[in-house]
This record gives structure tokens, sequence and C-alpha cells, in this order.
């Protein structure tokens, strides 16, 4: 047999098709390796695709896609992404992952280097292999909340750099950058001169806030996006994506479609103008499904005291078992496969940033997935606090006396960034050892470091914590979080552990009493599920407040 050729080796093979396999080779497995949704196609999406094909819709098509569709996909781009462009810079492809090699087989050619997350999705080292370019790794680092470094980034860039790779929702993280970091990303981009490819096929599945597209920040046409049809509708099997190009590419673009697909095939993408243009409720819903159990899974392992990085988007969970695996998560994958039949995508497939993690997709049934979960092993336990829970570094726990004035401190400037508060009033409402006093004052603080990140106050057990409360109810208060400590999370880890702590201590509705002009705390209580309770205003003369209920019997059961 003659030679293959000499770049060929070195292409990664993944590591989840591996773990994958063994799966599929055994019995009764908890399948929570694969990314592929578990809910239904809708109705009306199967049937374009079986009419096109009864139809004989089975000519080649333009290279760019069905007309029809491309218009469809540019107007989607301008409602739900901010991003206008005309259809000659949308192209349809074969999945989000022929998009991928498109982009990087345009913009890289041999020895050119392309800056690649780390835990990233693995076809990004996987395309640059392929093409003899350089993947380059940039860590996400857990002690950096899984951000991007910039001076680190800098310290990576060569001559040869010529591209970076933005995932946001990120496969296998879980995580998004916020909108801030995007901007960072592009004027960083922009002082090196580097295209920016923008993986965004989990664009529908963002839980803390609206999805935010790379190109819509873009100035000076430096962006290819990745978008796919495969997660948002479920149609992984259908193979359609699309790349969104800067303008003036369209003859080079033509024939690179004509030289790798000719064009994606026409019942499939007569499927994908329905989905694109019909009715999103099942997109919803499924979002709805994933969010659901990210939060049931979340709260079984904050109970088992297994720390994780709290998502935010797409359908995944990362998950911390270091402990167990002894340095090479790979290994411990494949016994933990074979011995308690639960497939999980170990987190070294996503770089060497992933070992000690996995990765847990979330798009299963809920009792197979707590069952997974719960079949994970426990690390020894350090703590005998009941309430503390761990999760992204943070842990939670009672404060100290000699913390009330850092607590105090942090209060009053979270509060004057939300709204000007006079002196007078914020010394009475941060009152801490008043607080400690009718209630119990928590922090959250990092492992690390040990600095206090935020603080809340909850009622003591059995009581009120306020005359506004009612029986039966958990009101807490006061929920701030140091401004300093911005972007991890720290305002929706709390607000999970209250929910928690009330569910434990058996109470039937939270109830937070907020400030009337604290948005950033009702947009945090609203993405909890906590409704706006119009009977609950402070009467005229008290402070005024605005108050949020949460009834746990609506929540799902987490821990049964
Ligand atoms: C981050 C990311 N990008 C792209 C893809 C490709 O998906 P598809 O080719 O099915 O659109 C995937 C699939 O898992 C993914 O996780």
């Amino acid at each position: 047999m003659p030679q293959l050729s000499s770049h060929i080796d070195s292409v990664p093979p993944s590591g989840i098709r591996r773990i994958f396999e063994m799966a599929l080779a055994l019995d009764d497995v908890l399948m929570l390796a694969v990314g592929e949704p578990d809910v239904d196609v809708a109705p009306e999406i199967l049937t374009a695709g079986s009419d096109a094909w009864l139809a004989d819709e089975t000519d080649y098509g333009p290279n760019g896609g069905l007309p029809a569709l491309r218009e469809a996909l540019v107007r989607k781009l301008a409602r739900e992404n901010g991003v206008v462009v005309d259809t000659e810079q949308v192209w349809v492809t074969c999945g989000g992952m022929q998009a991928l090699y498109l982009a990087m087989s345009l913009a890289l050619g041999p020895g050119d280097e392309v800056l690649i997350p780390d835990p990233g999705y693995s076809t990004f080292a996987m395309n640059a292999a392929m093409i003899s370019a350089v993947s380059v790794s940039y860590p996400l680092r857990r002690d950096n909340a899984f951000l991007p470094d910039f001076d680190e980034l800098t310290r990576l860039v060569t001559p040869r750099t010529r591209m970076i790779i933005i995932n946001s929702p990120s496969n296998p993280l879980g995580a998004i950058f916020p909108e801030e970091t995007l901007r960072a990303l592009v004027e960083f981009a922009r002082q090196h001169d580097l295209w920016i490819l923008s993986d965004e096929v989990y664009e529908a599945f963002s839980y803390e806030s609206p999805h935010v597209s790379v190109a819509s920040l873009d100035a000076d046409d430096r962006v290819f996006s990745v978008f796919s049809l495969s997660k948002t509708y479920a149609l992984t099997g259908a193979r359609v994506g699309y790349l969104v190009t800067p303008p003036g590419l369209s003859t080079i673009m033509r024939t690179a479609q004509e030289a790798m697909i000719s064009c994606v095939n026409t019942p499939a993408q007569l499927a994908a103008l329905v989905a694109v243009e019909g009715d999103q409720q099942h997109v919803k819903t499924a979002a709805l499904h994933y969010r659901q159990n990210l939060d049931a899974a979340t709260a079984l392992l904050r109970q088992r005291g297994i720390e994780y990085l709290q998502p935010s988007g797409a359908f995944y969970l990362w998950v911390n078992v270091g402990y167990a695996t002894g340095g090479d998560v790979a290994g411990w994958a494949e016994r933990f496969l074979l011995e308690k039949r639960v497939a999980v995508a170990p987190g070294s497939a996503f770089g060497r940033g992933g070992e000690g993690w996995i990765r847990i997709c979330v798009a299963a049934g809920l009792d197979d997935l707590l069952e997974g979960v719960r079949r994970l092993p426990e690390p020894e336990r350090h703590e005998t606090d009941a309430q503390a829970t761990a999760r992204d570094g943070i842990s939670v726990r009672l404060a100290r006396a000699d913390e009330h004035d850092e607590i105090a401190r942090q209060r009053l400037e979270a509060y004057r960034l939300d709204f000007t508060i006079g002196d007078d009033y914020a010394v009475q409402i941060l009152d801490v050892p008043h607080h400690a006093a009718i209630g119990e004052v928590w922090v959250a603080v990092d492992d690390a470091t040990g600095r206090i990140l935020g603080s809340v106050t909850t009622p003591r057990p059995g009581e009120l914590l306020t005359p506004l409360g009612r029986p039966g109810e958990f009101d807490f208060r006061l929920l701030a979080v140091d401004p300093a400590s911005r972007g991890r999370r720290v305002g929706s880890i709390l607000t999970d552990f209250v929910i928690d702590l009330a569910r434990e201590r058996g109470a039937e509705r939270v109830v937070m009493n907020s400030g009337t002009e604290m948005t950033t705390a009702h947009g945090l209580y609203e993405r909890r599920g906590f409704s706006r309770m119009s009977d609950r205003e402070n009467p005229p003369g008290i402070e005024p407040s605005r108050a949020y209920g949460l009834e746990l019997s609506q929540r799902r059961a987490t821990t049964d």
C-alpha cells in the first residue's frame, strides 16, 4: 500500500468517540457522553423533509444553499443575532462541522497558527491538523472563572498567528463568555490582525442572559460565524449548518464549496427552511428541559459535595472528579463505564486543561441523568457544616463576626452601583450585626484565597426575617455581591444556595424583598424562576421594595 500523507498522523483522534464506541458494545449503559439532543424533532420539520424526498427534490442545488433558506437565515440573523448581512454572506453547510472546516481552510495555510480554547471542542484541533495548520491552546482556567487571560493570550501570539476560535456557549464547559469578554476578544483580534472564528452552535441555549453574537460586535470584517440546526432543532443527522462570512468573499466561497461538497442535500435544506421559519416554541421547550436537567443535576452535585462549573449555556455540565482519577481521567472514565455503566466524556478529550474533569451531557431523561450523577464517587468531605456548598471554587458558609465590616462595605458598594442611597439609609439596611442577630448571614468565599465574594441574609430556622413574610415562607434579604467578583456568578450561587436551604428547611415558598431599583438582582431572581409578587410592596414611608417569590412545590424535587 502507498504511504499516507505525512501530516495525517498528527490529526488527534476524538477522545469521546472511544468512550461512545465502548458504551455501544455494553448493555444498560446510562449514556451521558455525547452531545445528542434527546428531544423530539418538531413534526412539521419531519414532514417537510419527507415531502421533499417524495417529490423527488434530489437534484444538485446552488453551492451556497437554496435561495429561500439563505434568505430565511439572513432574516433570522438580523432578528435574533443583531447581525445584518446579505445572502451572499450566508453559506449553507454540511453541519456546523463543515462550516468550521471551510472557514479554517480559507484562512489558514500550512504552518499558520490558530488559537483554540482549552478545554475546547476537539474538532477545532482536528481541523487544524487536517489542513497542516498549528493549533495553539489558550487556557480557560478554573481560577480565572474559565475566562481567557488576556496577558497569556498576548504571549501566545506569534508572527504566524492568523486566527482565534471562540466558542460561546461552550462545549464542553457549558459556560458563556460575558459580553465584555467578547468585546475584549474582538479588540484583541483587531490589535493582532487575526480572524475570529465564532462557533455559536449552542446559541439557542443561553440561560443567564441573551445570546451575544461576536459578529454583532465586529467593526472591521474579521469574523466568521458558525451556526447549526443540529442542536437547536435536534437535527444532528440532517447535517445542516451555515457559515456567515465577512462581505466580498462569495467567489472564493463558491469555489471552496464546490470543491468540498458542491451543496448540502436538498430535502434536508427544505426541512431546515421550515425549522427556521416555523414556530420556535419547541426550541423554547427544549431549552427549558435542558435548563431543568441542569438545575436538578447541579442540586444533586452540590448535595454530594462534588465541584462543578455553574452552567450558563449549552447542555453540558463540567464536573471535577480529580479527587478520584489519579491524574488520568481518560482511564478513569473507561473504568467508570465498565464498572458503573455510565458513559461520560473525559475532560482530557477537550485539551490538557480538562484533566481531572468530566463533561456530562444533560440532554437525557432526568432519571438517567440523576442516576448517572449518583453513581459518581463522592469526594472526602472536610466540612461538617451541612449547608456548606461548593462550586467553581466558591464555598458558602456562615459569616464570622470579624467579617461583618467587610460584608457591610461590599453591600454598600454593590448597592451604590445599582442605585444611589443616602448614608443614613445605608447604615440602617447594611447593619450586618443586626442582620446576624435577627437571622443568619452567609458569605460566599473564594476557596483559593479565602476572600469574601458576596453575602446574603436568611431567616433563622422556623422564623421569618421581616414582618412582610408569611407563615411557611423563607424571606431572605440583602443578597449583595462584591463588584470586584463580577463574572464569577456569585449572585446565582447564593440564590441557588438560598433555594436549597429553604427547601432543606421545609419552606413552601422563597420570598425576596429587594429595593425597587435593584434591577440586576431582579433579573437574577427572574432567571431562577421567581415571579413578581404585587401584594408585597412595603407601606409608604418605609423603604420602598419589590418582592419576588418562588413556589418550591413548582420546582422539580431535585434530591430524591
Ligand atoms: C462546539 C461545537 N461546534 C460544532 C459542532 C458541530 O455540530 P454539527 O456539525 O452537527 O452542526 C458541535 C457538535 O457537537 C459542537 O459541539
